[in-house]
């Protein structure tokens, strides 16, 4: 994945033997590494296979903030679980920020952390009655809010809230040092190794070895196992769209020492980063609107409002989102034993894979606190709290399925120009196609390998996305995202 931070972690080699740990963890991103920090600091042997390169995925394409308020979260939570589940969300977050910091002291990591002043705003008037909502919600948890005018920002809003106490840092250089770490506590880490199998009692066969571990953790971002689990009824993913620029003379010391994030529909958030700016589009899920360059719309906005500005960079970045508003973390199903899970970080990756590590870090040493388990145990009845986008995520599924037998696309593979691509029917078969800088045809076929779901291309990412949980395939049908485990076969031209 192409990314805008420091990528100094070194090459592990491929699996090539059997192996035997206290805990094998099955992803090598910042939630594997949380996981795998914390055992390895209780004196466990812990494992870590990772299918392509560690922080190869989701991990390279965050946007590293810490912070807790977490656009119009503690309003929604307290109506959706009530006021002492958003308190320990909140104070479980508060303490990852803290514990992040320590732990780059400690470990000596440096990973750029900076403080920022945060501030959510919005420029319409039902978005500052939300605000007012979440600052009452805030302060009904303990924490100080307070409301600000903005001067800085190059439109007018209509309601902004300053809060305390968050930091942006270098999501790499934290997983350098995280890794390093681990590997001094005798840890072993084997890249290029995809695990599509699930453990059998205390063993797991990968391509061909055997692992042997007494836990398992599966930190793959989007769970691989279906059944048992189901967590393709329980997640989806949404995708963000992100342009790095250097403003303007004018306006380069805008976002200096603050972040900004817009609580309204389609709107923009600012992170500084160096000298540049990352400007965040309108998220949208993963898989949807297909016509849309969602880079274009950032840079309508950019030239509206940065005139001047110069792009240095851009990418997309996946997150897993939960139904309920909180991440699960926990048992991975009744039926698998001594299984674990961490997901669904809902966009706040680098402290909810903190909290949610430490819920499973603790579950496997037998320090467990069960009032904070339960909040985020994946088979917590959440039904009443998440019904409305269970039903959507249901509804997403059955249009995804259906879509291979109904949606007849018109264009045919002769209108698809140079450095394009399309969905398209061949003979009966829906296939992926895009056609190379040089006119040379990559044809894959255009169902998802998760469940069947028909995909779709984004002309953004040259990619076949698939609505329905996620996954996406570059146009040779490599994985670029799970839950997929299976590459998209390739269609000889
Ligand atoms: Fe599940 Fe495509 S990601 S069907």
């Amino acid at each position: 994945m192409k990314t805008i931070w420091k990528n100094n972690i070194k090459s592990f080699n491929k699996l090539n033997k059997n192996i035997k740990c206290d805990t094998l963890i099955i992803g090598g991103g910042i939630a594997g590494l949380w996981c795998a920090y914390n055992l390895s600091k209780q004196g466990q042997k812990v494992c870590i296979l990772e299918a392509n390169k560690v922080g190869s995925g989701v991990t390279s394409g965050s946007t590293a903030i810490l912070n807790y308020a977490q656009l119009i979260i503690y309003d929604t939570l307290i109506k959706k679980h009530g006021e002492k589940v958003a308190k320990r969300y909140l104070d479980d977050t508060i303490n990852a920020i803290n514990q992040i910091k320590n732990v780059t002291e400690s470990e000596n990591i440096d990973c750029n952390l900076n403080k920022t002043d945060f501030v959510l705003f919005t420029t319409k008037t039902c978005g500052a009655t939300k605000l007012k909502k979440e600052k009452i919600a805030l302060e009904k948890l303990g924490v100080e809010t307070k409301f600000v005018e903005l001067e800085e920002l190059p439109y007018k809003i209509k309601k902004a809230l300053s809060i305390k106490g968050s930091y942006l840092l270098d999501p790499l250089l934290l997983l350098n040092g995280l890794t390093n770490y681990v590997i001094s506590k005798g840890g072993e880490i084997y890249e290029n190794t995809m695990v599509t199998s699930q453990p059998d009692g205390k063993v797991i066969e990968v391509d061909g070895y055997k692992v042997e571990a007494k836990n398992f953790i599966i930190a793959t971002h989007y769970p691989y196992i279906n059944f048992p689990g189901f967590y393709f009824l329980k997640l989806y993913q949404s995708q963000n769209y992100i342009i790095v620029f250097k403003p303007n003379e004018k306006q380069k010391n805008f976002a200096a020492n603050t972040t900004y994030e817009c609580i309204d529909k389609n709107s923009f958030e600012y992170r500084r980063i160096g000298k540049n700016i990352l400007c965040l589009g309108p998220d949208v899920r993963t898989g949807t609107k297909p016509y849309i360059s969602k880079y274009q719309i950032i840079r309508d906005h950019l030239n509206e409002y940065f005139e001047g500005y110069e792009e240095i960079f851009r990418f997309s970045a996946q997150d897993c989102i939960t139904a309920d508003g909180l991440p699960y973390a926990g048992l991975y199903s009744d039926f698998l034993d001594n299984v674990y899970v961490l997901t669904g970080f809902n966009k706040w990756g680098i402290t909810n894979s903190f909290i949610t590590a430490e819920v499973i870090c603790n579950k496997i040493l037998n320090k467990s606190n069960k009032k904070q388990e339960n909040i985020y145990a994946p088979d917590r009845n959440n039904f009443f709290a998440s019904i409305i986008k269970t039903i959507e995520n249901l509804g997403v599924d059955i249009a995804g399925w259906s879509n291979n037998l109904l949606n007849v696309d018109s264009k045919k593979i002769t209108r698809i120009k140079n450095n394009q691509g399309a969905v398209v029917k061949i003979n009966g078969m829906r296939v992926g196609v895009y056609r190379n800088e040089n006119g040379k045809l990559h044809i894959i076929r255009g169902t998802c390998t998760h469940l069947g779901c028909a995909l779709r291309w984004n002309k953004d990412e040259n990619s076949f996305d698939c609505p329905c949980h996620g996954s996406r395939f570059d146009i040779n049908g490599n994985i670029l995202n799970n839950p997929a485990i299976k590459k998209a076969e390739k269609i000889k031209t």
